[in-house]
């Protein structure tokens, strides 16, 4: 990937190391310090892994300053408005944009796989009817390795790749099936003459007691919110999806680790978080009293939707999410919804504020992917699922990646520990 240009000198108790660095095709050099304990010792100290790059990768580029997101070398913004979700899933998979024949391949090849093992259904059953989508879907995912034992050898490349679309193609049915059992409706069945957002669209709201028609508008809008969630280089659910798969564990068991760590609020939940923060701020009379708590550090409140790990100017898929956030609101005409008002105003107000200024906090992604998803009629508890369901092509793109990588070890961090010396068993009379 990159080839040692210089090198970093650390001085430790009067021993001097030299430890290589290593240039990348774009962003920051690395210090390699792979050698660091056996020579010198000592453990570097990152928690939160600010500071840290985990593995070479090839896939996506984020330049945090610039507001910058590149996948295998495209800008976002062109993909998102020029591309569609699985050509964007190829691309991130195979690493070029496909040929016409390709991609036609690739889009039968996953059409195929979108149904779900019939057996599966009674999987559903097993939950709580108000159990949360989210819920369902680490379980099921999961259990998808008791089903397709034929693409669960991560050392077989065929496997591998039959993984990798069946992943793809069945998220979202799953996704569907989570929110229809949920609402106690029939699961509606995969159409193979639909595209990929409007056969999820269909499936989550359509009834078997009538025909219905997916509006363009909306499909191409949920397309869009695949497209621009698709990979977002070593986040925190993609580095649990790249920890598990380090033990050479199946690949839906891996998937179903990284729908566990999106489920956060801080991370893939916070499009959730954010608009039931809306919900709970209720009126624009009330945007002040939140943004005070924001600001107060003995406030463990904080603005769902707002500020992100790498991006210190903006969001560049907030950007786009915009623009489809307007489009869809025109279409549905409901720019009287007060939540909706609210997330404008509050949008306005944390932009004019120099708190947030000099916080660099602004919308990130999941503060307009959640009002484009309520105005699409989708409840709170579906928008990290749909998340997930973006994600999945990131997750197994990366986890193929490093799959195929020879260098490839087991993750194994270590620590910095405080805790007690060394000490003897005190028998329980004793203490
Ligand atoms: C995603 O990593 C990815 O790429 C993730 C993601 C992806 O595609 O995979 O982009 C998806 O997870 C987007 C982020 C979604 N999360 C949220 O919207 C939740 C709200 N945001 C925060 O929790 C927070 O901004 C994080 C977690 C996103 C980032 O936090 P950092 O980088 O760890 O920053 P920090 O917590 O150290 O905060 C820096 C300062 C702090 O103040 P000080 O201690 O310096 O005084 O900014 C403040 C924080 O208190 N701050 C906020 C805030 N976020 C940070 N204050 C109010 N509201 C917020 N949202």
């Amino acid at each position: 990937m990159a080839d040692d240009k210089t090198s970093a000198k650390l001085i430790l108790n009067g021993e001097e190391y030299d430890l290589p660095i290593q240039s990348p095709t774009l962003g920051p050099d690395v210090i390699d310090i792979r050698k660091l304990y056996g020579q010198a010792g000592v453990f570097t100290y990152d928690p939160g892994f600010t500071s840290t790059a985990s593995c070479d990768s090839t896939i996506t580029f984020i330049d945090g300053e610039k507001g910058e997101l590149l996948h295998r070398g495209y800008p976002i913004e062109q993909l998102a408005e020029k591309s569609h979700y699985l050509e964007v899933c190829y691309l991130l998979l195979y690493g070029e944009l496909p040929s016409a024949a390709q991609l036609e391949d690739f889009e039968d090849r996953v059409t195929k796989h979108t149904m779900l093992h019939e057996q599966l259904h009674f999987l559903f059953r097993g939950f709580r009817r108000d159990a949360p989508p989210m819920a369902i879907m680490v379980g099921v995912v999961g259990a998808l390795s008791a089903f397709y034992h034929d693409s669960t050898d991560v050392n077989d490349p065929w496997q591998r790749e039959v993984a990798s679309v069946r992943m793809i193609a069945k998220m979202p049915t799953i996704a569907a099936m989570a929110y229809k059992y949920t609402i106690g409706q029939p699961f509606i069945y995969p159409r193979n003459e639909l595209d990929y957002a409007s056969n999820f669209l269909r499936m989550c709201f359509a009834v078997p007691s009538e025909d219905y028609e997916v509006n363009p508008i909306l499909s191409r809008a949920m397309d869009r919110i695949f497209t621009l969630h698709a990979d977002h280089e070593q986040n925190a659910s993609t580095s649990t999806v790249r920890l598990a798969s380090s033990s050479g564990a199946n690949p839906f068991a891996c998937i179903a680790a990284g729908i566990a760590c999106l489920w956060g609020p801080a991370h893939g939940g916070a499009n959730q978080a954010c608009l039931e923060m809306l919900r709970e701020i209720g009126t624009v009379d009330r945007i002040p009293e939140y943004i005070a708590r924001a600001k107060d550090k003995n406030d463990p409140f904080r603005l769902m939707g707002f500020g992100h790990r790498v991006y210190k100017n903006f969001d560049p898929r907030a950007t786009v999410m915009k623009q489809s956030a307007d489009e869809v609101l025109d279409l549905m005409g409901i720019d009287d919804n007060p939540t909706l008002q609210v997330a404008k105003e509050l949008e306005r107000q944390a932009l004019d504020d120099p708190y947030f200024a000099e916080k660099k906090l602004f919308p990130n992604v999941d503060f307009y992917s959640g009002i484009i998803l309520e105005a699409m009629g989708f409840p709170t508890s579906m928008f990290t699922a749909i998340f997930a369901v973006s994600r999945t092509v990131g997750w197994i793109s990366q986890w193929k990646e490093m799959i195929a990588d020879p260098q490839l070890k087991i993750g194994r961090p270590r620590q910095l520990y405080v805790g007690a010396s060394l000490r003897d068993y005190v028998d329980i009379e004793n203490r």
